[in-house]
């Protein structure tokens, strides 16, 4: 999404995100560790459907991006409420660490469409 979009700022966002998604994977892997269990990847139907069906506009790419925080942002904030419901707490904290950065990104998004992506939406 960072190569396809034209906006230098929407592209420096999904670069940004991009590299704290990689400490999202390593926070996923102590939460793991916590739980004794073995973190494997899977592909999330979901999430490649909201991708996929992106326009290739800047506006549709931003768009998808906030579907996918809003997505994980969901996902993010039950699994700490239910880590500290068991008690969990480093995996609570781990989860929290990651749903804040989720809806910084979300919020930096919506400035970012507001400030600027629309407008030049509507201009096109
Ligand atoms: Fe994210």
């Amino acid at each position: 999404m960072a190569k396809a979009a034209q906006s230098e700022d929407l592209k420096a966002a999904f670069e940004k995100h991009e590299t704290e998604t990689e400490e999202h994977v390593a926070r996923l892997e102590k939460v793991f560790e916590e739980i004794d269990e073995a973190p494997r990847g899977k592909t999330c139907d979901a999430i490649m459907g909201i991708i996929e069906g992106a326009p290739a506009l800047d506006a549709g790419l931003l768009a998808a991006a906030q579907a996918v925080e809003h997505y994980e942002i969901a996902r993010y904030g039950t699994l700490k409420t239910w880590a500290a419901e068991l008690g969990l707490n480093q995996t609570a904290n781990l989860l929290d660490a990651t749903l804040a950065e989720e809806k910084k990104t979300d919020e930096a998004l919506t400035e970012l469409a507001q400030s600027e992506v629309n407008q030049h939406a509507q201009a096109a």
